[in-house]
């Protein structure tokens, strides 16, 4: 199964990194990044196991539009092995509306496992990786802090057919093995490499899934899937190397393990089948809730309401004595 996520990046993100070296595995790993990248070790970080029985669902949560992404335009797009991932550059004219707000398109790129792995995918369904994920960013900048909009999609099952979407990049691979390598591809509909349907969908608050791991993330999981063919898979898989130069690493397994949950909610556009708390089923219990402190209140009152009466009872009767004092006296 491949997990597909809608990453668009800013350049001054990266610019942010700090530089560090970081790496999936060993000394500089992912259980050592918030060492050098504090943010790293927040309460909000990405990716996640989705448990499905826990997500609320927000009927009023728009369909993502991905906007200018079926018009490739004539400039030919960036493909780039950064050392981390493969990165497709993406123009500026694209967008992402039925967000927050207004996000600019940056990139997308991959994660994926090592060759014969069938996990690769960032995010998880009920404990349910996939061969791979594909992360498109957006990004909405601000003064001080980037904030992302990234969009992931999980595709299902490694098939027989080819996806063709997929194939504008997977053909360029060859072109990019080593470590900051750049190649021109031409031109395509952007729009084929996100879901088809984009009414169905998790949301939630998180991070980039590699340092600096800014918490300033909404995120955007779709619950369909896309399919790749098993020999692009095992292009993704066996292609790539991490490294500029001997001696050549190859570039697998650059995913980061799910992060706990913490106290955040998971939101989904879409009623699935189990149970699903919806919003109007939290709101009887929040009005449950809000009766029950009702009810406590007016008993509350009404045994103040008594003893206050009592109190009043005992001062006027205090009255009445000194009062009665006074005109004795
Ligand atoms: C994300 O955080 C913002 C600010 O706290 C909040 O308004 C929004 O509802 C959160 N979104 C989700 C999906 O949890």
């Amino acid at each position: 199964m491949l997990f597909f996520a809608l990453l668009v990046k800013v350049t001054w993100i990266l610019a942010a990194d700090g530089g560090h070296h970081w790496t999936y595995e060993g000394p500089h790993g992912q259980d050592h990044w918030p060492t050098s990248y504090p943010e790293c070790g927040g309460d909000a970080q990405s990716p996640i196991n989705i448990q499905t029985d826990s997500v609320i669902f927000d009927p009023d949560l728009p369909a993502v539009q991905p906007h200018g992404y079926d018009q490739p335009g004539t400039e030919p797009l960036d493909l780039h092995n950064n050392g981390h991932t493969v990165q497709l550059s993406l123009p500026s004219t694209l967008h992402l509306g039925g967000l927050p707000r207004k996000y600019t398109a940056a990139q997308l790129h991959l994660h994926w496992g090592q060759k014969g792995s069938q996990e690769g995918s960032e995010h998880q369904i009920n404990s349910e990786a996939t061969v791979a994920e594909a992360c498109s960013v957006a990004a909405l900048l601000l003064q001080t802090h980037a904030s992302a909009a990234p969009l992931a999609y999980t595709p299902p099952q490694v098939g027989e057919t080819e996806n063709q979407a997929y194939g504008h990049i997977l053909s360029h691979l060859h072109e990019i093995r080593h470590k900051d390598q750049i190649t021109s591809v031409p031109p395509f509909n952007v729009r084929e490499l996100l879901p088809q349907q984009l009414e169905q969908f998790f949301r939630y608050n998180g991070s980039l899934t590699t340092p600096p791991c800014y918490q300033s993330v909404v995120w955007t999981v779709f619950h369909r899937r896309a399919q790749i063919s098993v020999e692009q898979l095992e292009k993704l898989q066996g292609t790539l190397f991490s490294t500029e130069e001997e001696p050549l690493a190859p570039l697998i397994q650059n995913y980061r393990i799910p992060q706990p949950l913490n106290q955040r909610t998971i939101f989904a556009s879409f009623v699935q089948a189990g149970p699903l708390y919806t919003t109007g089923e939290m709101l009887g219990l929040g009005v449950g809730i809000l009766a029950g402190c009702l009810c406590l209140l007016l008993a509350v009152y009404f045994i103040a309401q008594k003893i206050r009466k009592k109190r009043l009872g005992n001062r006027k009767s205090v009255a009445f004595t000194s009062a009665r004092a006074t005109t004795e006296a």
